[in-house]
């Protein structure tokens, strides 16, 4: 059976390449199966040479399952699931850039997204690559006294903490709207494909840990970030035209680098990939309103 190439990135299972596949054509159930496979065991699939519209993005998206809406629906482009990125200019010479330091997204949400991908529109011509931290691998290296001592305990993820590292784009009318309450999720959580244990981390979103002094919980996040965030644990990604990435929102944490020439457009198609309530519900997750209830 002929259907594509799979090239490891790294030596530690982060990040795979794909090469042969034409996602603008049909792809068969067995081949989906066999996708789905591999990006449980890396985590990061890179799919090379791909020219999607917005809808061909959107049922690529759609092998590893059904479409999530974004927080900032004014972002949408071309199909009412594939959003944009790219550097928008706040003030003269000044921009910002979405997803500038490690962070899972949506995880603000009572079920966050399995999956994020992104399909390359126009790069810059240096910089601007995306870094991904295995967070199994960085689980699985903590110490035992770590590993109990965070066991159990559960995190407060809101739209934008008060300690996040960076401003987030601010919501508009419409999409505030629509934002889910604050939402607990535990810090260590399993993942449900792999079966393997997983650091949840984002600062960005992260205010409070249950049972927790404030600066105790800063304290802790703060450690377990410097721990997740190390080399040993990152695939980098240089992008080429034609990459369609995505990656497990489960697995890695992720961030974008804002050290291109902010005059040239890096642009990129979004899509995100709905988890299954039940993997969270079952871990015992539940949001602050169930928690008054
Ligand atoms: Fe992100």
């Amino acid at each position: 059976m002929s259907d594509y190439t799979i090239n490891p990135m790294t030596s530690h299972e982060t990040g795979a390449e794909i090469i042969g596949l034409d996602l603008c054509r049909h792809v068969s159930d067995e081949v989906k199966k066999k996708i789905n496979a591999d990006f449980a065991k890396y985590h990061v699939l890179v799919f090379r040479g791909q020219k999607l519209t917005p809808p061909q993005f959107a049922a690529a998206g759609e092998i590893f399952g059904p479409l999530m809406q974004h927080h900032h629906k004014e972002v949408r482009i071309g199909h009412p699931d594939v959003y944009e990125v790219k550097q928008t200019e706040i003030e003269p010479g000044k921009y910002r850039i979405a997803g500038g330091s490690f962070h899972t997204d949506h995880s603000n949400h009572p079920c966050p997204p399995k999956a994020t991908a992104l399909h390359t529109v126009s790069l810059p011509s240096y910089g601007g690559d995306t870094q991904f931290v295995n967070m199994h691998d960085a689980y699985d290296d903590l110490p035992e006294a770590t590993k109990q001592r965070i066991a159990g305990l559960k995190a407060l993820h809101v739209f934008e903490s008060k300690f996040s590292p960076r401003k987030l784009r601010p919501l508009s009318e419409d999409s505030a709207k629509e934002l889910p309450p604050p939402t607990l999720h535990p810090l260590v959580r399993t993942h449900p494909e792999n079966g393997r244990k997983f650091l949840y981390l984002n600062p960005v979103r992260i205010e409070a840990i249950t049972g927790m002094e404030e600066k105790d919980a800063l304290a802790l996040v703060a450690e377990l970030m410097a721990h997740a965030t190390q080399k040993k644990y990152e695939y980098r990604h240089k992008w080429i035209m034609g990459d369609m990435v995505i990656w497990d929102d489960r697995s890695v944490m992720h961030q974008a680098n804002a050290d291109y020439d902010m005059k040239e457009l890096r642009h990129l198609y979004r899509i995100m990939v709905e988890d299954n309530p039940k993997h969270w519900i079952a871990e015992g997750e539940k949001t602050l309103a169930h928690a008054a209830a």
